[in-house]
C-alpha cells in the first residue's frame, strides 16, 4: 500500500464564479464574465452563462455534508471580489454573512477551507478602469485582500491570492479566450506584472497584519518537454517554461523575477512599467506554500517564435508537438502523463528550496458523461477517473518518497461545475449535478473510491 504523510489534505477545489450562482443578485455587481455573457451569450456553449452554476450559494449547507462522504477533509473555493466589495470600497453585509456561514459549515463537517481571492473574475467596475493593465488594480486588490483577511481570518487558516494567474494573461491578452479577448503581447506582459504586484501587496498586507495562518498562490504547471535534443527544441522548452511556470513561481517563492525572462523581454522592448520599491516588495514578501494545478504536459519543438507581434494562438509561442506514443484522455482530448507530477515534485524540491506545496487541482474532464450512468445504482461508473487519480498519485508518492514536501492532493472538482466558455461540456466532479432537477447531486463511483483513499490515507 502507498501511504501518504500524516495529516495529508485530501479534497477538491472549485471557484466562486463556477459554483455559486446568484451572479448578479444578493448585492453582487457584475464581473467580466457576467458582462460578456450579457453582451454576447452565443459565445458560451449552449448559452450557459455564470448563472448556470451548481448553485452552491443556496446549497452550501447540504454540500458541506456531502464532502466528508467522498473523503474530503479540505476544500478550496474562492471569494467573489465583486460580491464582497460591490463597488470596490463598501463591504456587502450579505456577502459577509454568506461566506462566514459557508466557512463555518465546512468546519462543522471537519473540512478545512482553503480560500482563494481571485479566480479569473475581474469586477466590471475595475475592468472599466483598465483591469489588470492598470496599476490602480494592484492597490484595489491589496485592499480587497486585507478586507477579506480581516473579515474571515478567524475562519480561514490557508489563503491563496490567485488561481492560475497566467491564464488571465494568456487567455485575456494573447489568445482571445477570456475577456477582453485582445492580442497584444506588450499588454499581456503588463497584466502579468501587475498581477504579480497585486499578489505581492496582498502578501505584504497579510504579513503586516500578522494574520494567522499561511498564505500562498495557486499556479498551473504544464511541465514543458522538448521534442528532442536539438538546441532549438531545448530552447523552445526552456522558453515555454520561463513564460508559463517560472514567470510567477520565481517571484512568489524566490522573491525575484527570472533573469532570463527579464533579458528576453528587454531584448524585445517588452519590459513592463514598474514602480519604485516593487523589486524590494517582491523580494521580501514570498509565500508560505504553493498550490500547483496539473493536468497535462506541454510538448514543444522549435522554431522558437519571436515574442513580438500579434499572437492569436498558443502555438505562436510554444510550437506544440504531438508526442507519438502519448496516452490520451479520449473523452477530452488531453494527454495523460502522470510522470510529470513526479517531475513537478522534484522541481519544487530542487529548484524552489523544497517549499511545501500541494496538488491544488488534478482531474479528468469527460464529455457526455451520462453515457457511463448505471441504471441500477444511479451512479456514473467513472473507472477512468479512478485510474487517472491512481496513476497520478503513484507518481506523487514517488516524489514525496524522494523528499518533496507535498502536503495534499485536491482534485477538480467536488460537484460538476460550469466551466467558462465550455459550460458543462466536460464534467469533472465527484458528484454529478442535474441542473434541470433542482441541482440534484449524485455521487459517482470515484467518490466512493476517494473516500476509501482518504480513510486509509493511501491505496
Ligand atoms: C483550471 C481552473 O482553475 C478552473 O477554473 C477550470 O475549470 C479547471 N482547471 C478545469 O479546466
Amino acid at each position: 500500500m502507498l501511504k501518504f504523510p500524516k495529516n495529508f489534505l485530501w479534497g477538491a477545489a472549485t471557484s466562486a464564479p463556477q459554483s455559486e450562482g446568484h451572479a448578479t443578485s444578493n448585492g453582487k455587481t457584475p464581473t467580466t464574465w457576467d458582462k460578456w455573457y450579457e453582451l454576447d451569450p452565443t459565445k458560451f456553449t449552449k448559452n450557459q452563462g455564470p448563472e448556470n452554476t451548481s448553485n452552491m450559494y443556496d446549497m452550501y449547507r447540504e454540500d458541506a455534508k456531502l464532502m466528508p462522504q467522498v473523503g474530503m477533509n479540505s476544500f478550496r473555493t474562492s471569494i467573489s471580489w465583486a460580491r464582497l466589495l460591490p463597488d470596490g470600497q463598501t463591504v456587502n453585509p450579505e456577502a459577509v454573512a454568506f461566506y462566514r456561514s459557508y466557512f463555518e459549515e465546512l468546519h462543522k463537517n471537519k473540512v478545512k477551507p482553503i480560500i482563494n481571492l481571485f479566480h479569473f473574475d475581474m469586477p466590471w467596475w475595475l475592468m472599466e478602469k483598465g483591469g489588470w493593465e492598470a496599476r490602480e488594480s494592484v492597490e484595489a486588490f491589496a485592499f480587497y485582500a486585507k478586507t477579506a483577511f480581516e473579515l474571515f481570518g478567524d475562519l480561514v487558516e490557508m489563503w491563496t491570492t490567485f488561481n492560475e494567474p497566467i491564464v488571465h494573461v494568456e487567455c485575456g491578452y494573447l489568445y482571445g479566450y477570456h475577456y477582453p479577448a485582445i492580442h497584444d503581447f506588450k499588454k499581456a506582459i503588463q497584466v502579468g506584472y501587475n498581477t504579480i504586484m497585486a499578489h505581492t501587496m496582498a502578501v505584504k498586507n497579510f504579513r503586516e497584519m500578522k494574520a494567522k495562518g499561511q498564505i500562498g498562490i495557486i499556479l498551473n504547471v504544464s511541465p514543458c518537454y522538448s521534442r528532442g535534443e536539438t538546441e532549438g527544441d531545448k530552447l523552445a522548452a526552456k522558453q515555454a517554461d520561463l513564460l508559463n511556470t517560472k514567470s510567477f513561481l520565481d517571484p512568489a517563492v524566490l522573491g525575484q523575477f527570472p533573469k532570463e525572462l527579464v533579458n528576453l523581454l528587454k531584448e524585445n522592448e517588452l519590459l513592463p512599467t514598474t514602480q519604485q520599491g516593487d523589486k524590494e516588495a517582491v523580494s521580501t514578501n514570498t509565500v508560505d506554500f504553493i498550490g500547483l494545478n496539473y493536468y497535462q504536459p506541454r510538448r514543444v519543438q522549435e522554431p522558437v517564435q519571436k515574442l513580438v507581434g500579434k499572437a492569436t494562438d498558443p502555438s505562436d509561442f510554444y510550437a506544440p508537438y504531438v508526442w507519438p506514443d502519448r496516452k490520451m484522455n479520449v473523452y477530452r482530448g488531453w494527454e495523460i502523463y502522470p510522470e510529470a507530477l513526479y517531475d513537478v515534485a522534484m522541481m519544487m524540491k530542487n529548484d524552489y528550496d523544497n517549499m511545501p506545496w500541494f496538488v491544488s487541482e488534478n482531474g479528468m474532464g469527460v464529455a457526455e458523461e451520462e453515457r457511463f450512468l448505471d441504471d441500477e445504482t444511479g451512479m456514473i461508473q467513472d473507472d477512468y477517473r479512478i485510474e487517472f487519480m491512481k496513476e497520478h498519485l503513484e507518481q506523487l508518492h514517488k516524489g514525496i518518497e524522494a523528499g518533496s514536501q507535498c502536503f495534499g492532493y485536491q482534485t477538480w472538482t467536488f460537484v460538476d461545475c460550469w466551466s467558462w466558455l465550455n459550460g458543462y461540456t466536460n464534467r469533472y466532479g465527484f458528484y454529478r449535478v442535474e441542473l434541470d432537477n433542482n441541482y440534484k447531486r449524485t455521487m459517482k463511483k470515484s467518490g466512493l473510491w476517494f473516500k476509501e483513499l482518504s480513510d486509509n490515507n493511501g491505496f
